[in-house]
């Protein structure tokens, strides 16, 4: 039970008070974040959102508020009227923006006591995780979890108005629909109405968005929900947020530009950083091989270098079989590492690369006088200096490489180069590297199912200089797709569209599915397009990814209020949950568990 608010009226937000309110009779109301009994005199902090402020309870010049004030407890919810002073000079409390300042109480009302939190109300604290989601409110309160909120709500508006002002239209699309074909798979919603029939929820508005544009809006975007049953990681929640948008009349360029801009913008307005503009575009086939990964980190070197050349023919077999098989050895340059790691944290980087499928990875300390390596007998002494040449090697330099299949020797090198990174403390969340990475290959070849698979989706569009290769080397097409990438996370993608029928079924020929299951899954698009269809494209961000990464957080759990755990689930409200027999029955649902 509480007092009520009656004949109280807030007058300010804790933290909006300061040195020029002298003298002022206000009203805060908040929660007690901290009191602390000196005997005569008793301080209690207020918090809320806004921050914290000190008010003040004096025994002696008011014996009955003092007294009241000695019953308050942590998170207990108040109000209090008073008059804001100036502190003494010993007094301020320069780590406090309110720090100058407090309110000798002159009223104090209890409005909810509370029982002892979980966890302490503080900035960061570490409090496992799992407790921090079942009791997420009281997580919320802490500050930093409040400016990160704070900071989505800016982003959010600051897409609003940008996207308004550049003429764009934000229509929404269904969450009851049909299957989309981000894929992931699909999270389903049994219909009442039509037995044995499912919704879906959407993984993204993709084929909504582009009938909006064979509709003649010409520029859509909405800020959406999107759902996907995946594996989760810190980057990734089964729902998530996307800003979302499409064009009519554009091609790659027009995207690029549009969304650069609003990314230059966003981060000056909402964490006053600048961005310089145009953004670097790097094809793919470039960013693989200088950084052995498709949404590269550059924020530091480290570069991987072929040296299949160079060792193709020399004795050691796993290197020359490698290239002979049609592979590639490529290295890094570990610049200083020779020296600074010990060989157990050596022998740690070999487990690492090996989780990444390589089988093994050979290395070399420069030093001084000498190599220090496994390998070097298997190399002549100018075999050896070309290598150490190529990558470019001096004394106190870690010098390691993987031998395998190009996309082993990537994947495996790629997620080395970044541990070296972390090791060497490279990787500033304050600062920010962006690019494009574009010209992604159209298809990807899936080993299990023997078949193409869309890169993108089925819908992005082959480069023009590449239609060609679709009938002869369809693995080697680059598409109109492009990602943003931001300090190694991919924050945004998107692509020009196919608008010709002709070129959309032989894509689907080439994805291996007959006209009959295209018309099944997409027909309403494929029939949509018949009717005159602007040439179209558009993209996507992570609004999650780009708060997380913006408010320098590396998970999204974090910028999400009510996120899910790794297992999906929801550990505060408990969902999914069972649900009542009857409701199943009105579904026509039995469970075979
Ligand atoms: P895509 O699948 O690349 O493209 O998604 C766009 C962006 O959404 C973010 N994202 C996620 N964020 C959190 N959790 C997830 N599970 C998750 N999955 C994706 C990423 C990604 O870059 N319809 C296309 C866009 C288009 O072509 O216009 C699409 O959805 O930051
Ligand atoms: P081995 O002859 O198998 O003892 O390997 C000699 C060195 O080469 C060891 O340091 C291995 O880790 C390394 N090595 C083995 N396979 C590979 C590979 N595919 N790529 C790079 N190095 C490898």
């Amino acid at each position: 039970m509480g007092e009520s608010i009656r004949g109280l009226k807030r007058t300010h937000m804790c933290a909006e008070l300061g040195i020029n309110d002298v003298g002022k009779n206000v009203t805060v109301m908040g929660w007690c974040h901290r009191t602390r009994n000196l005997g005569g005199v008793i301080f209690i902090n207020i918090r809320d959102r806004s921050g914290i402020i000190q008010t003040v309870y004096n025994d002696e010049s008011d014996p009955e508020i003092f007294e009241k004030a000695g019953t308050v407890r942590g998170e207990y919810v108040v109000a209090v009227s008073g008059v804001v002073s100036k502190r003494a000079p010993e007094a301020v409390n320069p780590e406090m923006a309110t720090g100058e300042i407090e309110i000798i109480a002159k009223e104090l009302r209890i409005l909810s006591s509370a029982e002892t939190p979980p966890m302490y109300i503080e900035e960061n604290s570490d409090v496992n995780e799992v407790t921090r989601l079942k009791y997420r409110y009281i997580d919320l309160r802490r500050p930093d979890m409040q400016r990160n909120l704070m900071l989505r709500h800016r982003i959010s508006k600051i897409a609003r108005d940008y996207y308004d002002e550049k003429g764009f239209l934000e229509i929404e699309t269904p969450m009851l629909t049909k299957s989309t074909p981000e894929g992931a798979r699909d999270y389903l919603i049994p219909s009442r109405v039509h037995p044995g029939k499912f919704f879906a929820l959407p993984q993204s508005p993709q084929l909504f968005k582009q009938l909006l544009m064979v509709s003649g809006f010409d520029r859509y975007f909405q800020i959406v929900k999107c759902f996907r049953d995946e594996d989760l990681r810190a980057d990734r929640q089964p729902e998530f947020t996307q800003i979302d948008l499409e064009m009519s009349f554009v091609n790659v360029d027009d995207v690029l530009s549009v969304n650069e801009e609003f990314i230059k913008r966003l981060f000056k307005e909402a964490i006053n950083v600048d961005i310089e503009t145009p953004l670097l575009r790097m094809p793919y086939k470039e960013a693989m091989e200088r950084f052995g990964s498709d949404k590269p980190d550059i924020r530091f070197g480290l570069e991987l270098v072929n040296v299949s050349d160079l060792v193709e023919n020399c004795g050691f077999k796993v290197f020359s079989d490698a290239v002979k098989d049609g592979g590639s050895v490529r290295a890094i340059n570990a610049k200083g590492c020779g020296e600074k790691f010990k060989r157990k944290e050596i022998d740690a980087l070999v487990e690492l690369v090996k989780t990444y499928k390589a089988k093994g990875m050979a290395w070399i300390v420069v030093e001084e006088n000498g190599l220090k390596s496994s390998i070097t007998k298997f190399f002549s002494e100018d075999e050896m200096n070309a290598i150490l040449q190529r990558v470019e090697a001096e004394p106190g330099d870690l010098i390691c490489f993987v031998a395998d299949k190009d996309q082993v020797v990537f994947d495996s090198l790629g997620q080395l180069r970044l541990e070296i990174a972390r090791k060497l403390g490279l990787t500033d969340s304050k600062e920010f590297k962006l690019l494009w990475v574009t010209e992604f290959p159209l298809l990807e070849y899936d080993e299990e199912e023997k078949r193409y698979v869309a890169k993108h989706h089925p819908f992005t569009s082959p480069m023009d200089e590449d239609i060609e290769l679709l009938d002869t080397d369809p693995g080697k097409v680059r598409a109109k797709a492009y990602d943003m990438v931001l300090n190694g996370n991919e924050i945004g993608g998107g692509s020009i569209r196919i608008h010709s029928q002709d070129l959309q079924s032989k894509m689907f020929k080439l994805l291996g599915f007959s006209e009959e299951d295209a018309w099944a899954r997409f027909g309403f698009l494929l029939e949509a397009f018949k009717y005159g269809t602007p040439p179209h494209g558009g993209m996507a961000f992570g609004l999650d990814r780009l708060v997380m990464l913006m408010a320098g957080r590396s998970s999204i759990r974090d910028v999400i209020a009510f996120p899910k755990v790794q297992n999906a689930s929801c550990l505060m409200s408990n969902a999914p949950d069972s649900v009542e027999p009857e409701q199943l029955k009105e579904l026509h649902i039995k469970l075979d568990l």
